[in-house]
């Protein structure tokens, strides 16, 4: 079989998307597939050589265009062509199934899920609705809150009503919500552009940046007593895998950028929350990834509230960081075997 891996991609999570890219190499069975690399640059150009399976090549990849290798996809921009084909993609890439691995906006959000689809080519992520579901903070609320899943208290804003009237939604929020708070970019990951406010000064300073990722802004109430619980989830055949819950530890009052990759991180797993909050958790992944149709691996971020004992849904990572292989290996599943799965569902 004839595998795509396609990575990096036109996101803030680049360069995770390329290390995560790298671990999954590392697992796929290299004598049932034959791989190609298919590497989409910072700027959205799409490249593909050998050159691109060597992890080295990263450290000086944009600085030194040639190491890329061939180009097949160049975006446009405004009045030039949408894409183009370059001329030298002469000899066509044969491909049969591929492995999407990218993080956050451009290619975990559907969008190349989209594009994929057209082409009619097979591929192993969640398909264009749920990924794109998934990367909205807002939308993907209202969508578990409608399958009766729990999710915290939050509200949220667009670009214009905060250019229209700051002071009036600030009221709102310190009125309504309270505080503290926490302010998420409503599509994107890894803790970017995420911050907690304490104050109706810092609450404004949190939106401004939160609006320099996307158009629309999520505000969450931040609990106490909180615990971060994630477990990654597959369909196998007629059967929905999932793994061992993992709790993440924060240093601080947030999981931030550096906790999460750093070697710092402090990871509990399996985690040692109650069995029953445990077997709710693994109740509502199954239910979630079945409601809302995903596909491959995902992870399922949850909320524990040590002290109700309930479980929240956060998000979900339809293309979790290196596909969460450490999850799969840690349950006792071979991760070699995950992948073969998702190539055999993409396939089916
Ligand atoms: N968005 C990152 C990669 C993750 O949640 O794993
Ligand atoms: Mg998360």
């Amino acid at each position: 079989t004839r595998l795509g891996l396609i990575f990096g991609g036109r996101s803030a999570e680049h360069e995770i998307s390329v290390i995560s890219a790298m671990h999954v190499l590392h697992f796929i069975d290299k004598e049932k597939y034959s791989v190609t690399p298919i590497y989409i640059s910072r700027q959205g150009v799409f490249y593909t050589g050998e050159q691109l399976l060597n992890t080295e090549c990263y450290k000086s990849l944009e600085a030194i265009p040639g190491m890329c290798g061939e180009i097949l996809v160049k975006p446009g921009g405004g009045s030039e062509n949408a894409f183009i084909l370059s001329e030298a993609a002469g000899k066509p890439l044969k491909i049969d199934v591929l492995l999407p691995v990218f993080h956050g906006p451009n290619g975990e959000d559907g969008t190349l899920q989209g594009l994929f689809e057209m082409l009619d080519v097979a591929y192993t992520s969640c398909p264009v609705l749920s990924s794109a579901l998934c990367r909205d903070k807002v939308v993907f609320k209202f969508v578990m809150q409608a399958m009766g899943i729990p999710v915290l208290e939050f509200d949220w804003l667009y670009r214009w009503d905060w250019e229209g009237g700051r002071s009036g939604i600030v009221s709102q929020i310190s009125g309504g919500l309270g505080f503290p708070v926490i302010i998420k970019p409503v599509s994107s990951g890894s803790s970017i552009g995420i911050r907690i406010a304490k104050c109706e000064k810092e609450l404004e300073a949190s939106v401004d940046t939160a609006l320099k990722f996307s158009e629309r802004v999520v505000i969450e109430k931040l609990m106490n007593n909180f615990r971060e619980v994630n477990c990654a989830v597959l369909k196998q055949r007629d059967e929905v895998l999932v793994t061992e819950c993992e709790e993440e530890i924060p240093h601080g009052e947030m999981l931030t950028f550096t906790d999460k990759y750093t070697d710092n991180l402090k990871r509990n797993f399996p985690c040692t929350i109650p069995q029953e909050a445990r077997n709710t958790i693994w109740d509502m992944s199954k239910r979630i990834y079945r409601g809302i149709d995903c596909k491959g691996t995902v992870r399922m971020d949850y909320l524990y509230d040590e002290v109700s004992g309930e479980v929240y849904m956060n998000e979900i990572n339809t293309i979790a960081g290196a596909l969460s292989y450490d999850l799969w290996e840690g349950s006792g599943i071979s991760f070699t075997e995950i992948i073969n799965s998702m190539v055999d569902e993409a396939l089916s």
